[in-house]
C-alpha cells in the first residue's frame, strides 16, 4: 500500500481570493451552539468537548438553511488518517481538518465558502493555515488551490507486509527539510 498527502499552506501575507461566497458559513466554539448539529459533526459529545476544550472551532456551511458542511480549526497537534501521521502546526499557524460535505450537497460551494471565511477571519492575525489532502482528493484539491493555499511539501507512507516506511517529498524550494519535520511526527 503506497499513499501521498500534500501538505498546502496559505500564508498571512497572501492577497484574498477574488471569490464570491456560494454559502452562508458560521463560526461556532460552544457545545451550546453545536448541540444541535451532532448528526452532521459526526462526534460523540466527549470528542466535541475535547476539541472545544482544546481552542479548536467549527465552521458550518449552510444552504437553504441547512448545515451541511463540517471543518475544523487546531492550534494544537491533530492526526492525519491520510498521511497516517501526526500534524503539528508551529507558532502562528493553524490547521484545517476533518472537512465533510454531505454527499447530496457536494459540487455546491460548501467547502470553498468555508475555507474562504476561515481565510477572512484569520486575516490580520499573522497566523498561517495549513490543510491536509490525499494526492488523488481531486475535489478537495480543486477547492484548496481555487482559494489559494499552495502546496508546500509531502508525505508518502508505504506499507508492505508489517514493514512501514515513510519519505518526504519536498515541493516549496524555500521550505526546508528542518520545517517539514518539525510539523510530522511519524506513527
Ligand atoms: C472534499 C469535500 C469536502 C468537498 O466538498 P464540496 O462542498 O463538494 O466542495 P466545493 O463544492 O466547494 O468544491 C469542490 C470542487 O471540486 C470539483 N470536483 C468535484 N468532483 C471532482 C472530481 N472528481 N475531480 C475534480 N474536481 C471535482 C467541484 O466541481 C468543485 O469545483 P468548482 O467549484 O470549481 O466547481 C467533499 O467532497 C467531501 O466531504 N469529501 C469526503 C471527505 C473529504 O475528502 N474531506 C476533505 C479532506 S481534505
Amino acid at each position: 500500500m503506497v499513499t501521498l498527502c500534500y501538505f498546502f499552506q496559505f500564508s498571512p501575507a497572501e492577497s484574498l481570493p477574488e471569490i464570491k461566497l456560494e454559502c452562508e458559513v458560521k463560526k461556532l466554539a460552544s457545545v451550546e451552539d453545536l448541540l444541535s448539529f451532532l448528526k452532521l459533526l459526526d462526534l460523540s459529545l466527549g470528542t466535541l468537548k475535547l476539541r472545544l476544550e482544546r481552542g479548536d472551532f467549527c465552521y458550518l456551511a449552510f444552504i437553504e438553511g441547512k448545515a451541511v458542511h463540517r471543518s475544523w480549526v487546531t492550534f494544537s497537534s491533530c492526526w492525519v488518517k491520510d498521511a497516517r501521521a501526526v500534524f503539528k502546526p508551529a507558532k502562528n499557524e493553524a490547521y484545517i481538518y476533518d472537512s465533510y460535505t454531505l454527499p447530496r450537497y457536494r459540487s455546491k460551494g460548501a467547502f470553498t465558502s468555508t475555507l474562504l471565511k476561515i481565510i477572512a477571519d484569520f486575516r490580520g492575525s499573522n497566523t498561517s493555515l495549513w490543510i491536509a489532502v490525499r494526492e488523488n482528493n481531486f475535489p478537495s484539491r480543486k477547492a484548496v488551490e481555487k482559494v489559494g493555499f499552495e502546496k508546500v511539501f509531502g508525505l508518502m507512507f508505504k506499507k508492505i507486509l508489517v514493514f512501514k516506511r515513510y519519505e518526504f517529498v519536498k515541493i516549496r524550494e524555500n521550505f526546508s527539510e528542518k520545517g517539514m519535520k518539525d510539523r510530522i511526527i511519524l506513527a
